[in-house]
């Protein structure tokens, strides 16, 4: 399936990106379809509007958080992860799903990874 093997290239070719995840939006929720770590997520279904996730799924714009210790709304998968991002992926403006990448290190995303994967959402939307 599309969706794991692009969490698995990001995955093995991207050494900070600790745990990559697919999530889709199915009503109210969001569902994660495809993941790639060494840890399985509690958070295998979100609420719209709850997290770093549901965040993102509501605004549909890139989340970015630095430091997860100081985020709120952060809702804890792995004790190791420090930073974290989540691209929404929409069709048609509508967010139907998101990537949700956990790091290890802290500060470990910048403009370079916002951009490079909010054009892998863009091509993952033709195909969810
Ligand atoms: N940290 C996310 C939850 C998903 S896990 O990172 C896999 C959040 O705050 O929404």
């Amino acid at each position: 399936m599309v969706l794991q093997k692009v969490v698995d290239c990001l995955y093995e070719d991207i050494e900070k990106y600790t745990w990559v995840g697919i999530y889709l939006v199915r009503g109210e929720t969001l569902v994660l379809a495809a993941w790639r770590g060494t840890q399985a997520t509690e958070h295998t279904t979100i609420p719209l509007g709850k997290g770093v996730c549901g965040a993102a799924a509501c605004t549909g714009t890139t989340e970015l958080v630095n430091d997860v210790s100081k985020d709120k709304r952060y809702l804890s998968c792995f004790l190791s992860t420090r930073s974290e991002i989540v691209v929404p992926i929409k069709k048609t403006r509508i967010v139907r799903g998101e990537i949700d990448i956990d790091s290890d290190s802290p500060n470990a995303f910048d403009a370079g990874d916002v951009l490079f994967l909010e054009k892998v959402a863009d091509m993952l939307s033709g195909h969810i």
